[in-house]
């Protein structure tokens, strides 16, 4: 089965795109996580008003989206190189992509001790996900890179 030519080449920039906006949701993430621990430690005031801001459940809930987004971005990513190189690059940018999305899944897995009140569930998820970040930053480079080099065959 070959594929039309416009939708192999348009292909291409739908996981950069859909990345950029795990980016985002990634860093609103990091926020409302920061809110979820502020809760435990600031004067009963603040805590009512941080408690009002349901950032338990929007953390969870943006928790799975990136979870979804970000294990089915890789292999989306995977999926469009295949198709336009027939190939994939068995580079940094492939193998950090499978670690982040086995890192995520592992940290998404912590869900239900957090909830529990275990404090090693909750360390190891921020650690696992201050990783993910800071390699998500490293992705985002190598990933320019990378539209960049498709820009210059289009060209
Ligand atoms: C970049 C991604 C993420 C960041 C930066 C992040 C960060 C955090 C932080 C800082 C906390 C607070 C821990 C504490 O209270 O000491 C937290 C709690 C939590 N996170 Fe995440 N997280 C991320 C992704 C996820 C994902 C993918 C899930 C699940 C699908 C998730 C589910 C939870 C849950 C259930 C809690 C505990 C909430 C509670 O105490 O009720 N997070 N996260
Ligand atoms: C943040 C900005 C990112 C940009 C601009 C970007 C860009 C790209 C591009 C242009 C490709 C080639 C495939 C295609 O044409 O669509 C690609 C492949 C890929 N990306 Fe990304 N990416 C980013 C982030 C990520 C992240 C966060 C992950 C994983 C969590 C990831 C995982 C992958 C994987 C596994 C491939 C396949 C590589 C191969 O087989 O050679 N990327 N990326």
């Amino acid at each position: 089965m070959t594929l039309p030519e416009p939708v192999k080449i348009w292909s291409q920039f739908a996981h950069p795109i859909l990345m950029w906006i795990l980016l985002g949701l990634s860093i609103y993430a990091l926020y409302s996580g920061i809110q979820l621990r502020r809760i435990r430690t600031v004067d009963q005031e603040t805590r009512k008003n941080l408690i009002k801001g349901h950032f338990n459940t929007k953390h969870y809930q943006i928790g799975s989206l990136i979870l979804a987004l970000m294990v089915l971005g890789s292999l989306g990513g995977m999926a469009v190189t295949y198709i336009n190189n027939g190939k994939l690059f068995f580079g940094p940018h492939l193998l950090v992509g499978l670690g982040m999305a086995g890192l995520i899944a592992f940290s998404a897995s912590l869900s239900p001790f957090m909830q529990k009140g275990n404090d090693i569930a909750r360390y190891t998820h921020i650690t696992l996900n201050v990783t993910i970040l800071s390699l998500f930053v490293w992705q985002a480079v190598s990933g320019i890179d990378i539209v960049q080099r498709i820009l210059a065959r289009l060209s």
